[in-house]
């Protein structure tokens, strides 16, 4: 088994109008640790993340969890790369939440009883089992992001991959989130603009611009180097 959860070498990807949105990226991950993907709108972020699970595929080497992400490993794929997306509408397309958390776990071959208490057990920790059986298109936004990450919860993939989790988040559901991926043993690669969810869950930072990643260490160093923060559009994690 390999040590390493993502390794990426000279990732590049256009979208079908042209727009260069990764222009050689390399990045190396190893398995458990937490990394935030930081960097301005539009830097590359969720294209990147779509790329580690198949859903886009690019020029370069993509390997998850010691396997090529191509189209022989999906299904593989699938079971132990959870994507929660930026926009939890392109997560959520079942009749009811419930029926959306435990689409994943019905699909993984486990018994019904296991799938519905995975199910269970996901929206709780999301504070969202009270909306079981409400239609998905008719929660506010933070309880359809909350939704939406019940939903790669209940999975239990190896690899975590959440664009943006915190983004409309109230600050009690916030901080619960933040509480609960810090207890997770799993490998987990977050793109965020939530400095205080960079710094309070991670300690390796990477910073995206323009496509490439322009810096990598430890959070505590780069999420406080003002100049770095300023340069790439983002500020400085704070305890405000
Ligand atoms: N479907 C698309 N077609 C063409 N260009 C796209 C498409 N999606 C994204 N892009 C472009 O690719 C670049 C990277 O976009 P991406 O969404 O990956 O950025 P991001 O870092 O996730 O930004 P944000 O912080 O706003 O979420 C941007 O220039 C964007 O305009
Ligand atoms: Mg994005």
């Amino acid at each position: 088994m390999s040590d390493w959860a993502i390794r990426v070498r000279e990732l590049r990807y256009a979208y079908p109008d042209g727009r260069e949105a990764l222009r050689g990226l390399t990045l190396t991950v190893a398995r458990g640790e937490k990394v935030a993907l930081v960097g301005p709108n539009g830097a590359g972020k969720s294209t990147f993340l779509l790329h580690l699970n198949g859903l886009l595929r690019g020029e370069g080497v993509v390997e998850v969890l010691g396997m090529p992400v191509v189209e022989a490993n999906f299904p593989r794929l699938r079971a132990q790369v959870g994507l929660v997306f930026q926009d939890p509408d392109d997560q959520l397309f079942s009749p009811t939440v419930f029926d959306d958390v435990a689409f994943g776990p019905l699909h993984m071959g486990l018994s019904a009883e296991e799938v519905r208490r995975r199910a269970r057990q996901a929206l709780e920790a999301v504070g969202m089992l009270h909306a079981a059986h409400r239609m998905p298109h008719h929660l506010s936004l933070g309880e359809r992001k909350r939704v939406a990450i019940a939903t790669v919860l209940a999975m239990r993939p190896e690899l975590l991959l959440l664009d943006e989790p915190t983004a409309g988040l109230d600050p009690r559901a916030r901080r619960s989130l933040i509480a609960l991926l810090g207890t997770l043993p799993q490998t987990i690669l977050v793109a965020t603009h939530d400095m205080r969810l960079a710094a309070a869950l991670c300690r390796r930072a990477v910073v995206m611009d323009e496509g490439l990643i322009v810096a990598d260490g430890p959070a505590d160093r780069l999420l406080t180097d003002a100049a770095l923060m300023e340069a790439h559009g983002l500020e400085v994690a704070c305890e405000c």
